[in-house]
C-alpha cells in the first residue's frame, strides 16, 4: 500500500524493500538514500492525512509492504517515547524541526542507563539495526512541532509496532 504517490519514492522504497534480504550495509545505504530524497521534498506530506495530538506523538502511515513500514511521526512540543529497543531495523530522518535522541545501555531486561545524547536536526538521518545497539528514547523539548520520517524493517500487518522491549531508567542498586 502506498500513500506517498510520487514515482521516485515508489521506486526508492521498492528498492529498499528488496534490499532487506541483502546485507545490513547495503540496506542502510538504500535507507539513507530513500530518506534523503524524502527529506529534500517540501511537498512530501501535502496530501497525507496527518494526525496531531498535543503533548504526544502520532504515527502517520506513508508506505508499507511485507518487509518495510514507513511513517511520518509528528512530535508535538513536550512529547517523548519510552526507553525502548526495536525488533527490526529503524532508520529515520528529520523532515522539520529537531529532536533529542538519547542512547542507553541495558543493565538487565527491564532497566537501562544513559550512554549518549544527540540533537538530530532537519535533514539529518540516523539508522540502527537490530543486531547492533538500538536502545534509545526520542524527546521533543524544543517547544515546537517536529516531523520525522521513519523506515522500519517490518510488516505492519503482522506486528503492531516496531518496538521490542521497553525499559526504565536504572537508578542504581537498592540500599540494604
Ligand atoms: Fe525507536
Amino acid at each position: 500500500m502506498l500513500i506517498v504517490q510520487e514515482a521516485d519514492y515508489s521506486n526508492a522504497l521498492s528498492r529498499l524493500s528488496a534490499a532487506t534480504s541483502g546485507t545490513g550495509k547495503g540496506y542502510l545505504e538504500e535507507a539513507r538514500a530513500a530518506l534523503k530524497s524524502m527529506l529534500a521534498d517540501r511537498s512530501l506530506l501535502d496530501h497525507v492525512p496527518l494526525e496531531r495530538s498535543p503533548g504526544a506523538y502520532t504515527r502517520n502511515f506513508l508506505f508499507g509492504d511485507d518487509k518495510i513500514t514507513v511513517y511520518a511521526i509528528i512530535w508535538s512540543a513536550g512529547s517523548q517515547t519510552s526507553i525502548h529497543d526495536h525488533h527490526c531495523s529503524c532508520c529515520f530522518g528529520i523532515w522539520s524541526g529537531s529532536i533529542e535522541e538519547s542512547w542507553y545501555e541495558a543493565v538487565d531486561g527491564a532497566h537501562a542507563v544513559l550512554s549518549r545524547q544527540f540533537v538530530r536536526h532537519a535533514g539529518e538521518t540516523a539508522c540502527m539495526l537490530p543486531s547492533g545497539p538500538n536502545l534509545h528514547k526520542m524527546s521533543n523539548d524544543t517547544g515546537q512541532e517536529t516531523i520525522s520520517i521513519h523506515i522500519y524493517g517490518y510488516d505492519r500487518q503482522t506486528r503492531p509496532s516496531s518496538i521490542d522491549c521497553e525499559y526504565r531508567l536504572f537508578n542504581g542498586p537498592k540500599s540494604q
